[in-house]
């Protein structure tokens, strides 16, 4: 493994324009659940019978906002319990070295800006867990770990209404910002695209790989479950990112 992380960090090294794209998998070394695969959260039904997909869809926010708030309270409760990791810290770093590396996340928990990432270098493309907002009358409130402590689904002090956090739920579109944002990015171009900790469930987010591998970019992943992407990529490094990302940043 050794060798195969330095010729990724000489990539890395040797590039400007670099892409990270991360998944919940990097989250899973702060002790955050993943959503497929081992424990995952899509594994099992909720307690109402349902497919967790269902309980966190826009719709269902609609029909029974208590009933998806239930659902997003135990995410929103997981993410506030737990923190940013070396893996996280670890990217913010070569942010830091590289002014043109990228970071595309799937994540909600917002550790990645807590780790220090450069916002405007940041593309969330599910949204983050906070600041809430009213769906009535638009008001934000920051409140989210006081309000996971009072009965749901959270209301508007202004008008009553029901709070929602600016994440994307199931059959809900992808903020056409973040969405901008990337595809701005990727008609510029990446040299290197490195997978970290993720599915690869979407194709927004293999695209990114694909065409840099396609315009003859070096590609990599970091997953210690193999995916359709491991054998896609230049290198496929088995391993946890937690112990992985600070060893890639060693050499760089
Ligand atoms: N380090 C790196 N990868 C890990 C680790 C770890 N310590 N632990 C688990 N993984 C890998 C798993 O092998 C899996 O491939 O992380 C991946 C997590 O996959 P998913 O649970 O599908 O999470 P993700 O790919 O982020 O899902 C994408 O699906 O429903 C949406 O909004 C949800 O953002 C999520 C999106």
């Amino acid at each position: 493994m050794d060798q195969a992380i330095k010729r990724v960090a000489e990539k890395l090294k040797q590039a400007d324009r670099i892409l990270l794209i991360t998944g919940a998998g990097l989250s899973a070394d702060s002790g955050l659940p993943t959503y497929r695969g081992l424990g995952g959260l899509y594994n099992g039904q909720t307690a109402e019978g349902l497919p967790i997909e269902t309980a966190l869809s826009g719709p269902m926010l609609q029909r029974d906002p208590a009933l998806c708030w239930k659902y997003l309270a135990e995410l929103g409760k997981a993410c506030l319990g737990a923190q940013a990791n070396a893996g996280h810290l670890a990217i913010a770093e070569l942010q830091r070295k590289k002014p043109g590396c990228w970071l595309l996340t799937q994540n909600i928990d917002g550790y990645h800006r807590a780790a220090g990432s450069p916002p405007e270098r940041l593309i969330e493309i599910h949204g983050e867990l906070a600041p809430l907002y009213c769906q009535s009358c638009g008001a934000v409130d920051a409140e989210l770990a006081e309000h996971l402590s009072r009965p749901l689904p959270p209301r508007c002090r202004q008008c009553g209404g029901v709070l929602r956090p600016p994440v994307v739920l199931f059959e809900e579109m992808l903020p056409e910002q973040a969405i901008g944002s990337l595809y701005a990015e990727l008609r510029k171009g990446f040299e290197v695209v490195l997978s970290i900790g993720t599915s690869a469930s979407f194709p927004y987010i293999v695209e990114p790989l694909l065409r840099t591998r396609q315009a003859g970019g070096f590609t990599a992943e970091i997953n210690p479950t193999r995916t359709d992407l491991s054998d896609v990529v230049d290198v496929y490094l088995p391993g946890r990112a937690l112990d992985v990302l600070p060893r890639l940043l060693s050499h760089i």
